[in-house]
């Protein structure tokens, strides 16, 4: 009894804290949300998934692990490539400490073409990692880890 009270509070408690926080469970293929304000939580929470992912993949990479299930999550990243200029639209710029530089707005052609170069090299990457060959995968680990850097060096304040 006491437990279960116990468990029901500490649920609440962390929810409560994921919605102040602006936690928000990444998914790469959920519909876009209706408010500028909601899209930047959804557009960290996935960022935020594709750089766990992404520390996942280098761990497999350094362990020598199968690297085939990450074909799937690769291919989940080129599907958020895709959609990262959808979700920086104008009224984003501001709130829930976001990184996104003005540079977004001002220099979208760019932007776009980083967010394309992504979309590449992920699609890439999950070709290779269905082949299982870790040397491949490997390399174009690092392919597309440079497009994760040149997007953030000119687009994400540090
Ligand atoms: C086209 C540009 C672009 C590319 C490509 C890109 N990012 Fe980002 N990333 C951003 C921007 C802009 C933000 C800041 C978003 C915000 O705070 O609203 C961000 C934020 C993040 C965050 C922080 C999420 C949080 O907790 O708020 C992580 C982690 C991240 N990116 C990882 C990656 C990884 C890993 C890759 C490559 C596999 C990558 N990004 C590729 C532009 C990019």
């Amino acid at each position: 009894m006491v437990l279960s009270r116990f468990c029901l509070r500490a649920g609440v408690a962390v929810a409560l804290m994921a919605g102040a926080a602006g936690l928000a469970r990444a998914d790469v293929n959920s519909p876009l949300p209706g408010t500028p304000d909601e899209i930047i939580v959804f557009r960290k929470a996935n960022y935020k998934w594709m750089g766990d992912t992404f520390g996942d993949m280098k761990k497999a990479i350094e362990s020598g692990a199968d690297v085939t299930p990450f074909a799937a999550k690769a291919n989940d990243m080129a599907t958020w490539a895709k959609r990262i200029p959808t979700v920086f639209p104008v009224g984003s710029e501001t709130g829930h400490e976001t990184k996104a530089l003005p540079t977004i707005w001002s220099n979208r052609a760019v932007f776009e073409e980083r967010a394309a170069a992504l979309g590449t090299a992920a699609a890439k990457l999950s070709t290779v990692a269905a082949t299982g060959d870790k040397v491949a995968f490997a390399d174009q680990y690092k392919v597309a880890g440079a497009a994760c850097g040149a997007c953030h060096r000119d687009f994400r304040a540090r």
